[in-house]
């Protein structure tokens, strides 16, 4: 919103037109599974098959930008492991497309790397840290020293003057450090986000839930610590990327994932095959005619009519993928999304309650 009016920035009207009509600004190609961590929890589940090559990478994202995607997400496994990254992500460029990165930031501990990260103009670049101290976050990359090498990486990001965004997974072992992660991004003047929600990997294994923090945990994070990590915001009611529309989320709708294979996926976390992107034409195309697309979109409509049905239905985050692979359904309601609801329901009501004895007592 424009500070001055009160009114929708021309940017934010641009987004939630491309929302409403469905065209994509965003997308997202896990251009490797390769990773130089081992994280226990991670999603990532490999197929064994081949991986596209760089020329078919180039053949993806000159599609992409054909379909005029503004904002390019280089991902994986961890992107600057690619052989090839600094070709691929030149090319992003090179077609006008904004370059973000997101990576574990290991390897960018070099700062002859992070002088060619620089050259390249990325838009932003999102790090994630496990923890405050180095033996947590080892533990959960299960590399030891990484916790050092991604600190100096983003202290080399910040030193070359680049736009850094720091997120962390809240995890059993680092609920108890949230401050001190928040304080080492402070100290970077890097805004941080943490991440509520542990997902089960990507072929269905349940594995990674065995890290989720226990629910006193979360009532006590949107009560009382999410508003310190977070300048004084109340926690969100809906998903980041809802558009505002009828819709749960931006799944099928404001972006897409490429994964290393070249299928294309309604986002990262809903991953339905709609098609392989070396195998058509044009994403325009695909992006009209696509049934399973079209079914995602309905099903994110769906879920959100039925959230309004229930009392906490207003204060929900609900992603489809995680209600897939988690319990077969996409609109299935999965607890660690009911916890957050219910507790962030209370945050709500304490303040109404607030402001209607401050009304009374005024
Ligand atoms: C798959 S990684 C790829 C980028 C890069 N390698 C990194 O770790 O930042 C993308 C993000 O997903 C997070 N992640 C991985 N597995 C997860 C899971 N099961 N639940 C929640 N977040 C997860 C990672 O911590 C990271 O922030
Ligand atoms: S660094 Fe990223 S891709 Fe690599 S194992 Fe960890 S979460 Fe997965």
């Amino acid at each position: 919103m424009s500070e001055s009016t009160g009114q929708p920035t021309p940017y934010e009207k641009v987004v939630g037109k491309a929302f409403t009509e469905s065209i994509p600004l965003n997308a997202q190609i896990e251009i490797t599974y390769r990773c130089n961590h081992l994280c226990t929890f991670c999603y990532n589940s490999p197929t064994g098959q081949r991986e596209m090559t760089t020329p078919q990478i180039f053949e993806a994202l000159r599609k992409i930008s054909d379909f005029g995607v503004l904002y390019l997400t280089l991902t994986g496994g961890e992107a600057l492991c690619h052989k090839d990254f600094f070709k691929i992500a030149e090319e992003v460029r090179r077609l006008g497309m904004a370059l973000r990165i997101y990576t574990n930031g290991y390897l960018l501990a070099d700062r002859k790397i992070v002088k060619k990260v620089k050259a390249l103009k990325p838009f932003e670049i999102e790090i994630t840290v496990h923890g405050g101290r180095a033996e947590t976050h080892d533990q959960l990359t299960r590399i030891k020293g990484s916790f050092e090498k991604t600190v100096a990486g983003l202290r080399n990001l910040v030193d070359e003057g680049l736009k850094v965004n720091l997120k962390c997974p809240i995890t059993t072992l680092n609920k108890d450090e949230l401050f001190e992660i928040k304080e080492l991004a402070d100290s970077l003047g890097a805004y941080i986000t943490f991440d509520p929600v542990i997902t089960p990997k990507d072929d269905g294994s349940q594995d990674p839930l065995a890290l989720r923090a226990d629910e006193e945990f979360f009532k006590k994070y949107w009560a009382e610590h999410y508003a310190k990590l977070h300048g004084g915001r109340l926690p969100p009611r809906t998903n980041h990327c809802a558009g505002g529309g009828e819709a749960n989320c931006g799944t099928g709708r404001s972006g897409f994932t490429v994964d290393p294979y070249g299928n294309i996926l309604p986002c990262v976390a809903f991953r339905r095959q709609v098609a392989n992107i070396l195998e058509i034409e044009s994403l325009g195309e695909v992006w009209k005619s696509s049934e399973v697309l079209t079914e995602v979109r309905d099903l994110a409509v769906e879920a959100r009519t039925r959230l309004d049905e229930r009392p906490d239905g207003a204060f929900f985050q609900f992603c489809l993928g995680v209600a897939e692979t988690q319990l077969g359904d996409p609109l299935a309601v999965y607890p660690q999304a009911e916890i957050n609801a219910g507790a962030i329901k209370k945050v709500y009501e304490v303040i109404r309650i607030a402001d209607l004895k401050g009304r009374k007592s005024a």
